[in-house]
């Protein structure tokens, strides 16, 4: 059976984590989509969608199954807009649980057809997250190995220049 699914999520910025879980998606499924939110009211984010994106291609570029992409408005909307019926989506330690059955409950209400697919993050990244990755660079630290190498230049440049 042909299955797409869709990755969502902020990638601000992307880290070995979603890779992980983007990969392994792309293993089990014909066709993942990666969907970046792109709200105008998230005023916060360190890197813009453009920058979220080029980061996501180049880091996903021997995946010949993945597409990036950006989406606005309700995720639930958009998968029915593209026709898919699976979200997939890492779970890390067990503070992750409640807000991602959260959004896995609401978005099954807003659209009784779409699943939520949970993937265990790979113990290594279980406390990964791209607010520490923010964070541990802003402060000069060492981020190789948090985030993929091919991006790691460019990430490190744009948050040592905030
Ligand atoms: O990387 P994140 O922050 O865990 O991603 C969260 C994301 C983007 C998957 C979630 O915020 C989302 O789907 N936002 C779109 C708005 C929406 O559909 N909200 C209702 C369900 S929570």
């Amino acid at each position: 059976m042909e299955t797409t699914v869709i990755c969502p999520g902020s990638f601000d910025p992307v880290t070995l984590g979603h890779i992980d879980i983007i990969s392994r998606a792309s293993k089990m499924f014909s066709y993942v989509i990666v969907a970046v939110l792109a709200n105008p009211s998230k005023q916060n984010s360190s890197f813009s969608i453009d920058e979220r994106i080029d980061l996501l291609v180049k880091s996903t570029e021997n995946l010949e199954n993945v597409e990036i992409v950006s989406f606005e408005g309700l995720l639930a909307e958009y998968a029915k807009k593209r026709n898919v019926t699976a979200i997939v989506k890492g779970l890390r330690a067990v503070s992750d649980f409640e807000y991602e059955f959260q959004m896995s409950l609401t978005n099954k209400i807003l659209n009784p057809d779409l699943e939520t697919i949970f993937l265990t993050a790979e113990s290594k990244y279980m406390y990964l997250s791209s607010s520490m990755v923010k964070q541990v660079a802003s402060l000069g630290g060492d981020i190789k190995g948090f985030v993929p190498d091919c991006v790691l230049d460019r990430i490190v440049e744009r948050l040592s220049a905030k």
